[in-house]
């Protein structure tokens, strides 16, 4: 986390995920539940020059069922193969997997013209930093315990590991760089965590939840945080909340920078319970 794009990197990012997308047959695109467009880069779609891919949208467990489900409609609607998933506590991993054999197959079928199964299905995951790619990665290999295919440090450069009988995936993920299409996208990486804090202070980007919050969720902070209600500026809610968790600095001033902090770190660990910053189109 705190990866700041240059595009230097962006450039040098690109150059390895088209080297390794060369070596697979489906690409896992995690995306956050929260956030489905801002977490998505449009780039991939030139980069994986026609192989399948499965959508994820990971984080499921921190995003509202109900626009999780309408995600899912609407992907299915564009003929898009996706699966809700919560890396950490291991669901939507075994429809994952079918969808894998699924899409590869098709292709394969159409290639070599026979048996699905006479070749490994070659599977990477890849996405914008912090979406969950390397804890899909684990909750993929540990279901099965699987063991990886070569000794570690003996062999260099990519490492394959047998997830299940036909199904192998790539050791380490593809990173994709996030794209800032719009100043909202921009918040929305930063809330949940996909780019630096240094973009954004905490201030702005907690004035920014509090403003969505009050608009779509009217009710939810005062609840949580048992205020008589949750209406009026941001900087004066921050307040309230710094007073009450007593962060204060010398002479009684309120420190709403770290009330700020705190406001950010408990809707990043979901303790303001389930929240879709992004709808889905219907
Ligand atoms: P990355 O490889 O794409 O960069 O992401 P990684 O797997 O490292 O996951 C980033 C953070 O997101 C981790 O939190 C991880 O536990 C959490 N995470 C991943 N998948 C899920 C999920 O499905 N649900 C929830 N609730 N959390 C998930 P962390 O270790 O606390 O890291 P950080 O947030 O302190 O960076």
């Amino acid at each position: 986390l705190g990866v700041h794009w240059y595009p230097g990197h962006m450039a040098k990012a690109k150059r390895i995920l088209r080297e390794q997308l060369k070596l697979v047959d489906v690409a896992v695109e995690v995306l956050d539940a929260r956030i489905p467009t801002s977490s998505q880069n449009p780039d991939l779609d030139l980069m994986l020059g026609g192989r399948p891919r499965i959508l994820v949208l990971n984080k499921a467990d921190l995003a509202e069922k109900e626009e999780t489900r309408a995600w899912l409609a609407y992907y299915r609607g564009e003929g898009k193969k996706a699966v809700a998933v919560d890396a950490v506590r291991r669901t939507g991993a075994n429809i994952l997997t079918r969808y894998l054999f699924q899409s590869a197959g098709r292709q394969k079928a159409g290639r070599i013209g026979h048996s699905l199964l006479s070749k490994s299905v070659r599977v990477m995951v890849v996405g914008i930093p912090n979406v969950g790619k390397s804890s899909l990665i684990n909750c993929l290999v540990r279901r099965t315990r699987a063991k990886t295919a070569a000794q570690p440090g003996v062999t260099r450069g990519p490492q394959w590991i047998r997830i299940e009988k036909g199904l192998e995936l790539l050791d380490t993920p593809g990173l994709l760089w996030p794209r800032f299409t719009s100043p909202e996208t921009g918040f929305h990486l930063a809330i949940t965590g996909a780019i630096s804090d240094r973009v954004y202070d905490w201030g702005e980007m907690a004035a920014y939840l509090i403003r969505y919050l009050q608009e779509y969720r009217e009710g939810l902070l005062a609840k949580q945080y048992g205020l008589e209600n949750d209406f009026g500026q941001e900087e004066e809610l921050l307040k309230v909340l710094a007073r009450k968790w007593g962060f204060l600095q010398t002479g009684g001033i309120t420190d709403t920078e770290k009330a700020a902090l705190r406001l950010l770190q408990d809707f990043r660990q979901g303790k303001l319970g389930r929240i879709t910053l992004e709808k889905a189109p219907r």
